[in-house]
């Protein structure tokens, strides 16, 4: 479905991915994992139309989108989710989710007596919002701020954005990062049912070995800008190489580097 090829990304004389190439198959759930400052950001972000590559090309089935801006990418299907939770905080779930949707028409008299048809897409919007509400089990919090939401609830918030549109594939950006428990399986089993149900395709970076291990087949493995492996969880968790990228400069004994936004 999307296919990366030699793909550069240089800030200055950071190669921040240097030559990876990737594969996503449709209906997958790919994990990429990879220590700090790996580069997986980054490949989203080019992947997403956020930077232009210094080289390479990104494919979405037969189609070069390389360059496309995140607003085509998206009239595409192609959506994606932040590290760090980016929800409007004044605003409620409920209004949040509202907002994703194209050309999301406001409210107003004239509109009821002169635009019924902009009155029923509203309800429309209204009434998925609710479903994605449902469907996320966060009712409990729909008329509350965002800004008011636990880090776990912003992220489900994350990923219920992306079910406001009709996605095909969906990159979700350490969407588990410091959520607790109760809210990781609730995240996994939302992803999961997206994927099986909805035919959604994800790619998706993580740090927590188990949820990858729970939800990706495959796991891609980035280090310095570029793929090391690809296989199953189980297969990158006892490759050599991969244990020297985390042990020599990621996980454990890593430099006291602050890696550029940090987790969330
Ligand atoms: N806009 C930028 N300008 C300059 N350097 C950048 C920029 N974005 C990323 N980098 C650098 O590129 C490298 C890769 O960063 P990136 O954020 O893609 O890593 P990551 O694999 O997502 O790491 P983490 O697991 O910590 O989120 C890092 O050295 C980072 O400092
Ligand atoms: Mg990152």
């Amino acid at each position: 479905m999307i296919r990366v090829d030699d793909l550069h990304m240089h800030f200055g004389g950071i190669r921040a991915v240097d030559g990876a190439s990737i594969e996503i198959a449709k209906g997958s759930i790919t994990g990429l994992i990879g220590p700090n400052g790996a580069g997986k950001t980054t490949l989203f972000n080019v992947i997403a139309g956020h930077y232009k590559p210094s080289s390479g090309t990104v494919w979405l089935g037969d189609e070069d989108i390389t360059g496309l801006t995140p607003h085509e990418l998206f009239h595409k299907g192609l959506l994606r989710t932040f590290q760090i939770a980016h929800e409007f905080s004044t605003l409620t779930v409920r209004e949040n989710l509202m907002m994703v949707p194209d050309q999301q028409p406001g409210e107003s008299l004239v509109d009821v007596w002169l635009r019924p048809s902009k009155c029923a897409r509203e309800e429309e919007v209204r009434a998925r919002a609710d479903e994605v509400i449902e469907f996320l089990e966060i009712s409990h919090v729909a008329d509350e701020f965002a800004g008011n939401l636990s880090g776990g609830q912003k992220k489900l918030l994350e990923l219920g954005r992306t079910m406001m549109v009709d996605a095909k594939i969906v990159f979700l950006d350490e969407v588990g990062a410091g959520v607790n428990r109760t809210l990781l399986n609730t995240l996994g089993d939302a992803i999961i049912r997206l994927n099986k149900e909805r035919g959604y395709t994800f790619c998706m970076i993580e740090h927590d070995m188990d949820f990858i291990g729970r939800l990706c087949d495959p796991v891609i493995v980035m280090a310095e800008g570029k793929v090391l492996i690809e296989g199953s969880a189980e297969e990158v968790k006892a490759d050599e190489q991969v244990i020297e990228a985390y042990l020599g400069r990621g996980l454990k004994n890593r430099p006291a580097k602050k890696s550029k936004g940090g987790s969330a």
